[in-house]
């Protein structure tokens, strides 16, 4: 082996415990990847002669073949992803014993965890901007349909659907700037900070960052492999889009009840009983939102293996990997899944528009009106509550009043009253900028 320091092997179960490949061997392409790098600027600076810089990545082109063709078995032995990669090279290629030159698996494997990050972030956010371009379908889609809008889960003012599917649009386009920033955190390249403290030979980090597509090198070394600050940003990322996603599906877990029953989801994405045959389950939206909590845990698992973390690289940060892959692997199949089937989500206009016509989501709607016939609001608001109270009592709804009830009860009123009791009405007049109003809806589109 390549320890000279031991007089024994590695206790078979010691090795089991602290090996790592479970977790890193999804890494391997890029680890290769920054090796390739690596080697190249040691056959530039002259720490390594050009050609046996290019032997090495042959080797290494020759490793990552036998991946792809999946011939390469890695062994647990070789603890982690890292070494079994340098070990195959150096069976195929002895320049091979070269490549660590100036590199420490501390520097090796900010840079792998970070190239690997990046690859998923990309692909991530194609996925949700996927996802923001299917809620913007769905809002042309629903923008003409009616249905209750709730504050404390009681019918408050009716709303365009339309209106709805864009409030999630800002929420997911606000992710989307939370992934970019993780991004952006993640781009600086840890090359060359070795085990903490840098080398003595002349490496060139700008060099491998280049190479690599990193905006930078990092600045300090010692912070290079301490910090894991970058995935941080990761799982706040996810915690938070996670979060939407939590509160999205629980609107149309409950809207998709018999009592609601004004969102129709699409057969394929439901499941039924095992005992009851009428049902229709949401699970896709259960399972999503029952998911969020591990998306925060993993981020509370990093948080609390980071803070007690004396300067700099800790054994400990090998465990930050598990988390994150379960994360990454969450939200991306979540966003996935969600996407197709909001896609396929119909609203029964006929039935949310029922649900409005018992309750007094109006009243708002007169209380404005009496303002602008001079009425100081708090007075509107009193008369217009009184006038709800009698008519509950009275088992009516506003629509059913006569023009002479209305009188009796705010004498204030006119005619036009009548005219202006209709949920699409109420709706089309909320024309402030950002509110419900169809052409306010609309206007929001058109800026999309
Ligand atoms: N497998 C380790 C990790 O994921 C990298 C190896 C660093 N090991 C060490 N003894 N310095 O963090």
């Amino acid at each position: 082996m390549w320890h000279g320091r031991f007089k024994k092997d590695m206790a078979e179960s010691v090795r089991d415990f602290t090996q790592s490949l479970d977790i890193d061997w999804r890494m391997a392409e890029c680890d290769i990847q920054g090796s390739m790098a690596h080697v190249k600027m040691l056959g530039q600076t002259g720490l390594l002669k050009v050609e046996e810089a290019e032997k090495i990545q042959e080797g290494l082109k020759k490793v990552l073949a036998e991946i792809h063709e999946g011939k390469f078995t890695p062994s647990e032995s070789l603890e982690d992803v890292h070494m079994n990669i340098e070990a195959r090279l150096t069976e195929i290629e002895p320049l091979g014993a070269k490549l660590h030159t100036a590199r420490s698996r501390n520097d090796q494997v900010a840079t792998t965890t970070r190239l690997y990050l990046r690859e998923r972030l990309k692909t991530l956010d194609g996925d949700l901007k996927n996802f923001l371009k299917t809620l913007k379908a769905n809002a042309e889609r629903h923008l003409n349909i009616i249905i209750p809008g709730y504050t404390h889960m009681q019918q408050a003012q009716p709303i365009s659907m339309g209106h709805y599917w864009l409030a999630w649009y800002e929420a997911f386009k606000r992710d989307s700037e939370r992934l970019n920033f993780a991004l952006d955190s993640l781009n600086e390249c840890p090359l060359g900070a070795g085990a903490l403290a840098g080398s003595t030979l002349n490496i060139n980090r700008e060099m491998t960052s280049d190479l690599l597509g990193f905006a930078r090198p990092t600045r300090n070394s010692l912070d290079t492999v301490a910090s894991r600050d970058y995935m941080l940003d990761y799982h706040y990322f996810a915690s938070v889009l996670m979060t939407h996603v939590s509160r999205l599906c629980s609107d149309l877990i409950t809207w998709n009840t018999q009592e609601f029953a004004f969102i129709i989801l699409p057969d394929e994405f439901c499941t039924g009983s095992s005992m009851m045959p009428q049902k229709k389950n949401p699970d896709v939206l259960e399972i999503s939102r029952g998911k969020t909590g591990q998306v925060i845990g993993h981020m509370l698992d990093l948080f609390i293996n980071l803070k007690g973390l004396p300067m700099t690289y800790n054994r400990d940060l090998q465990e930050d990997k598990r988390g994150l892959w379960a994360s990454l692997d969450t939200v991306e199949s979540v966003i996935k899944i969600l996407n197709d089937l909001l896609i396929r989500v119909e609203v029964d206009e006929e039935k949310a528009l029922a649900g409005l016509s018992k309750g007094y989501s109006l009243a708002t709607d007169i209380a404005e009106y009496l303002v602008a016939k001079g009425v100081p609001f708090r007075e509107a608001h009193l008369k217009t509550g009184k006038l709800t109270a009698w008519c509950i009592e009275n088992n009516l709804s506003f629509s059913d009043l006569t023009f002479s009830q209305w009188k009796e009860n705010i004498p204030e009123i006119d005619e036009g009253i009548m005219k202006i009791l209709s949920p699409r009405d109420s709706v089309a007049r909320r024309n402030t900028y950002g509110g419900t109003g169809f052409a306010q809806v609309q206007r929001q589109l058109n800026e999309i």
